[in-house]
């Protein structure tokens, strides 16, 4: 960093800065000439708020003029200048500047001019968009909610593992796997030799850290990975992307009840950080993107969220009366729009449905002593429906290669997966919460793409 620069955020929270000469960098959002002073407002991304330089047209030296001329939105300068009180409305100081140098012009064909950008024309100038006020917002959140899932799980004494993004096995077994590759695609006829591969074998890029992370936390006891995932499913909807992040947390000796709590507490932690640490950039999706989702967070993170299990959820969506395009039925998957309505219409708030069908979960589930459903939760939000899905962790080695099975899996895929139980297993449970999901949910934005950086879905992998 520049010796000498001050952060707009930093002046703009520390009163002893007043009256001092400073020097600004960022990029002009708007440039206003007047006839006796013209202004700038400068964003230099430290936090949403501009700071407005003032330029005195009476004190014009010759160095001001020819670098104000050549400021237009967009471009980048320095600003040297004395910090005072603003007696404008809607800034506390301003920066009476004494001296400019633009860094990098911007010409007139600049996309994000200050005329309103909609949502679909800023998603196609991804390189460009960070430096609008909602996706400034928008990373700035996911940077502190990132280091706010760290911090929840480091107080707690929780070891980071880094699973590896490149996996032998299929995780869930549920198919909807990026395969890797260094064959010659192009030349390859046949049946393919994969003994000729890379790794000498059929390779992926992980859909879940889950199992990998379950070998460490039947060693460290209690461990969360965080990191990027990967899923092919065809599903081109604003809730899904190809490239996603997920933290999954796992915990040794702990049940679904302890699961069901920690994720509870984890999720109020997050909120409750956001709206302290992220106020400003909250306030701003309040009023512009969902208004009255501060005051719907706070009251999220002050009540007890309703668990119900999955049998009473299909029976209270069948009472309702509601017609879904989806079939309903015990034994059926909850579709979206069966778990928006539930949480949305029907709890009117975040609900832990429990205890699903074994046929429609993973393998890797506990098997409830009904033998017919198991010992997992999705939490479901409104306006997004699920976040998080979890459960405890079937430990036993009988019953888990008898579901391998089942499910047409080939037990010697998961060799290594059974040994963690055959070697001092013990309960332990664990959940996955999507990143980009919770970021929905939080901030209210309505596509996922419009979350993370540089979004990657089918048919869009740009950059
Ligand atoms: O319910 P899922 O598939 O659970 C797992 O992957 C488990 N291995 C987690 C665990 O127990 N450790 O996915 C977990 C969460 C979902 O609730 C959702 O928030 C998110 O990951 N998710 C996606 N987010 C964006 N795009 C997709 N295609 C997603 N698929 C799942």
């Amino acid at each position: 960093m520049m010796k000498d620069r001050i952060k707009i955020i930093s002046l703009l929270h520390d009163s002893s800065y007043l009256g001092k000469q400073l020097t600004i960098y960022g990029w002009a959002r708007t440039v206003r000439d007047g006839a006796q002073t013209s202004f700038i407002a400068l964003n230099d991304g430290s936090c949403l708020s501009n700071l407005q330089l003032i330029i005195d047209k009476n004190n014009l030296n010759d160095n001001l003029k020819d670098e104000f001329n050549k400021i237009s939105t967009g471009a980048s300068l320095m600003a040297v200048g004395r910090l005072q009180e603003s007696p404008a409305k809607g800034q506390s100081v301003e920066l009476v500047v004494d001296s400019l140098k633009v860094l990098g012009i911007a010409p007139s064909d600049y996309p994000l001019q200050k005329k309103a950008t909609s949502m679909e024309f800023l998603r196609e100038i991804a390189h460009l968009r960070g430096r609008s006020n909602t996706f400034g917002a928008v990373m700035r959140v996911r940077n502190k909610v990132s280091y706010a899932i760290h911090n929840f799980f480091q107080s707690k004494g929780f070891n980071y593992i880094h699973t590896p993004i490149i996996t032998g096995s299929d995780a869930e077994g549920a198919g909807e796997m990026f395969q890797l590759t260094t064959l010659p695609l192009d030349k390859l006829k046949g049946e393919v030799d994969y003994s000729k591969d890379f790794f000498g074998k059929k390779a992926h890029l992980t859909v879940s850290g889950q199992l990998n992370v379950e070998a460490y936390c039947l060693a460290l006891g209690d461990v969360y990975t965080f990191g990027p995932t990967f899923r092919a499913e065809n599903s081109n909807t604003v809730r899904h992307l190809a490239e996603f992040w997920m933290v999954e947390p796992e915990l040794a000796f702990c049940d679904i009840k302890g699961n069901i709590a920690i994720a509870e507490e984890f999720l109020k932690y997050l909120i409750n950080d956001l709206l302290t640490n992220s106020a400003e950039d909250m306030a701003f999706f309040d009023q512009r993107i969902k208004p009255g989702i501060i005051d719907e967070l706070r009251k999220v993170a002050a009540s007890a969220f309703e668990v119900i299990t999955y049998t009473q959820a299909v029976e209270l969506l069948e009472k309702s009366g509601k017609k879904f395009e989806f079939p309903l039925g015990w034994g059926l998957d909850l579709k979206s729009e069966h778990e928006r309505y539930l949480t949305e219409e029907l709890i009117k708030g975040p609900v832990i449905v429990t205890d699903y069908p074994k046929d429609i979960k993973s393998f890797y589930m506990k098997l409830n002593d009904d033998g017919k459903t198991v010992r997992g939760m999705d939490i479901l939000v409104p306006g997004v429906g699920e976040i998080i899905g979890g459960s405890e962790r079937e430990d036993n080695y009988d019953t888990l290669l008898q579901r391998i099975n089942q499910c047409g899996l080939n037990p010697d895929d998961y060799s290594w997966y059974l040994d963690l139980r055959k070697y001092g297993s013990v309960p332990h449970s664990g959940f996955g919460l999507g990143l980009e999901r919770f970021l929905m949910y939080v901030t209210g934005m309505a596509n996922m793409r419009d979350v993370i950086p540089f979004p990657r879905a089918p048919k869009l992998c740009e950059y």
